[in-house]
Order: C-alpha cells, then structure tokens, then sequence
C-alpha cells in the first residue's frame, strides 16, 4: 500500500540556534517544503530585524545540511509586553514574517520574555487585525493555582473567547491543541480561527508519560492529557476539516537536559512525523485526509499556494525502527519514539 500527497508543511517548529539548528534542521528540511519557526531563542526573536537575520542562519544551516534543497523557513515574531506595532507590520508587509507568536509569560521554554497582561499588547492585536496578520498562540493560563491538565481549557475561557470578541477580525492560531475542549472550540467557531496539532499529541496520551515509570522523553507543554483527549484530536485532524492542521510542535532538547531532575519540554518529532501520521490516519480509515492535514489547509490558512513537489508514503511489512537520535556535540537528542510499531516509510 502506498499513497502520494503534495509535499507537507510543518506549521509550528522550533529549530533553536547555532549548533543544535545545525544538527537538527535536516530533520525537517528532508521531508517538508516549509516550516512556521517559533521565535523563542534565548533572546527571543522580537523585531523585524533579528527575525530577518535568524532566517538567514537557517537558509545557511539547511544549505550547510543538505545542499540544494528548497526548505523555506517562515518566521514569527515573539509578542512581548513592549513589542512596537509598526515593526510588526512593516515585517509581514516586507515579507519577513507570516505570524506573531503569543506565549502566556512563563507557559513554556524560553517564555518568561512573554505577555504579562493582554491590555498591555492591544494596540499591537489591533493593528494586526486590521492588517491581517496572524496571531498563533500557545493557549494555557499559567496561574499558579490552575492544575496543569486544566491550562488549555482555562485559556479558552478566559483569555481566548474574551479577546476574539474583542477583536472578531483577528485571525487566530491555537497551536497545539491537546484536548477535546480545544477542537470542539474550534469547531463552534467561524473561519477567523483555526489550530495546529502535533503528531506526539495524536499518539500518546498521559499514560505513556507516566505509567511505569516517568518517561522524559514525553514530556512537553501543553503536556498529553487522557485517552479520550487524544481521540479527539484524532477526530479532527481525520476529519478533513480545513482549520485544522499540522504543526509538529518538533522541539529539540539534549538527552541530558530532558533525563534531569527537572527536565525540559518537548519532544522532536520532525524526523519522523510524516510516517509516524501515516500510522494514526491508516488506523483512523482516513488516509485519504493526510494529504488535506499536512499539506493543503495550512497553506489555505495562510493564503499561500501548495507546494508543486509530492511525497510518497509506503507502509511496508516490518515495523521501521525509531529513528537515530541526532548528534550535538558530545551530546544527543532522542527522536520521538511513538510507543507502538510504525510500518511507513518515506518512499
Ligand atoms: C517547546 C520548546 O521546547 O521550545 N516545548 C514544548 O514542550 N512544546 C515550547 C512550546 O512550544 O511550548
Ligand atoms: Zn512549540
């Protein structure tokens, strides 16, 4: 059995900086034409113009990597409490940037730099609305007092809903939706709101985190919720609707830094997520919707074509093995092992 789909895209991705860029940006580069890159380096990327130069040290790692091929990062810019509107503007309008990025202060790595107050950032969602600029957000509260397994849904109610009546004409990302109150909020609303899932996300569930045994390697933020959580977002990202779509959420780590007494979030998937999608949409009977999650609604979300070039997909008679963790100096970082056999491969 095979199947051939325009070649994916990866809506949400993080490829850090320097030596870990270098080690991990192949990854991605082999398989999808495009990635949305967050922005949260340490410093985080904030302006037009560290946007501009941090693409440029990607061009140059994918080119370094993999030489001739056409990866094209697309990049976001880290919304803080002091980020000045008319940069925004002038960037997507030049074409620097596609999305500004909002991270809850303190919701996940590298954050503290993020929103502390909405009100504080309103005249920036204003002149995005009116510009048609895309907000993604990382949608969890991060109150002290909110149980993590909570985050999300509190987020959509007390910040999400308030600020899209707010704004109505604000375009809005939830990025990696873990729970069923996420895509059933999706699905109750209109066309100005849409949201990325993550292939771990569609796999593994809390059990997998933390039955026998903590298992560092699946943790990330919004960290997995119950079963019935991940069949949820199975149903969505299956059921062809166009809001949603993939962002693999790929984050790479060192092994040391994630089997640690408090360890790092997130988990790398980019190499891969296309095969490990290939499992979860063959086992939903919706193969035929892979081609729409991973490569035709997030382009559609973004005005953009999609891409001429096509992938295929071949599922064979034995389970392909994990792949190789990846070399960073003296150090590793672990791909996602998906906790079930995986029989597809990239042909
Ligand atoms: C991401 C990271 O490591 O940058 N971690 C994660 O668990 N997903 C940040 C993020 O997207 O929350
Ligand atoms: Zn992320």
């Amino acid at each position: 059995m095979q199947i051939t789909l325009k070649q994916p895209d990866d809506w949400h991705l993080h490829l850090r900086d320097d030596a870990m860029m270098q080690a991990v940006v192949a990854s991605s580069a082999r398989h999808f034409a495009r990635a949305l890159v967050m922005p949260n380096l340490v410093p985080p990327v904030t302006t037009g113009q560290a946007a501009r130069d941090y693409r440029g040290r990607i061009e140059e790692a994918v080119q370094a990597a993999l030489p001739g091929s056409g990866f094209q990062p697309l990049m976001t810019l880290y919304l803080t409490d002091t980020t000045d509107a008319d940069d925004v503007v002038r960037a997507a309008a030049d074409g620097t940037i596609l999305a500004v990025k909002l991270y809850p202060a303190g919701a996940t790595t590298n954050s503290a730099s993020g929103v502390t107050d909405l009100d504080k950032v309103m005249p920036v969602l204003e002149a995005m609305a009116q510009n048609d600029i895309v907000l993604c957000v990382h949608g969890e509260v991060t109150h002290a007092d909110v149980d993590i397994f909570d985050r999300e849904a509190r987020f959509i109610e007390t910040v999400l809903e308030p600020l899209r009546r707010r704004l109505p004409e604000l375009r809005v990302v939830m990025e990696h939706v873990t729970t069923r109150d996420g895509v059933d909020y999706v699905a109750a609303n209109d066309t100005h709101l849409a949201a990325t899932l993550t292939t771990h996300h569609l796999m593994i569930n809390r059990n997998h985190l933390l039955v026998g045994g903590i298992r560092p390697h699946y943790y990330c933020l919004p960290i997995a919720k119950r079963e019935e959580h991940r069949q949820a977002l199975v149903k969505a990202a299956t059921s062809g609707d166009s809001r949603y779509f993939l962002g693999t959420d790929s984050a790479p780590h060192t092994r040391s830094s994630k089997e640690s007494d408090c360890g790092c979030a997130g988990v790398f998937n980019a190499a891969n997520t296309m095969v490990c999608l290939a499992e979860v949409f063959e086992e939903a009977g919706a193969l035929e919707q892979l081609e729409a999650f991973a490569s035709l609604n997030g382009p559609r979300w973004y005005g953009l074509p999609p891409n001429s070039a096509t992938m295929t997909l071949r599922k064979t008679d034995s389970a392909r093995p994990v792949p190789e963790p990846v070399a960073v100096g003296d150090e590793w970082v672990m791909p996602f092992d998906p906790a079930r056999p995986v029989y597809w491969e990239v042909v």
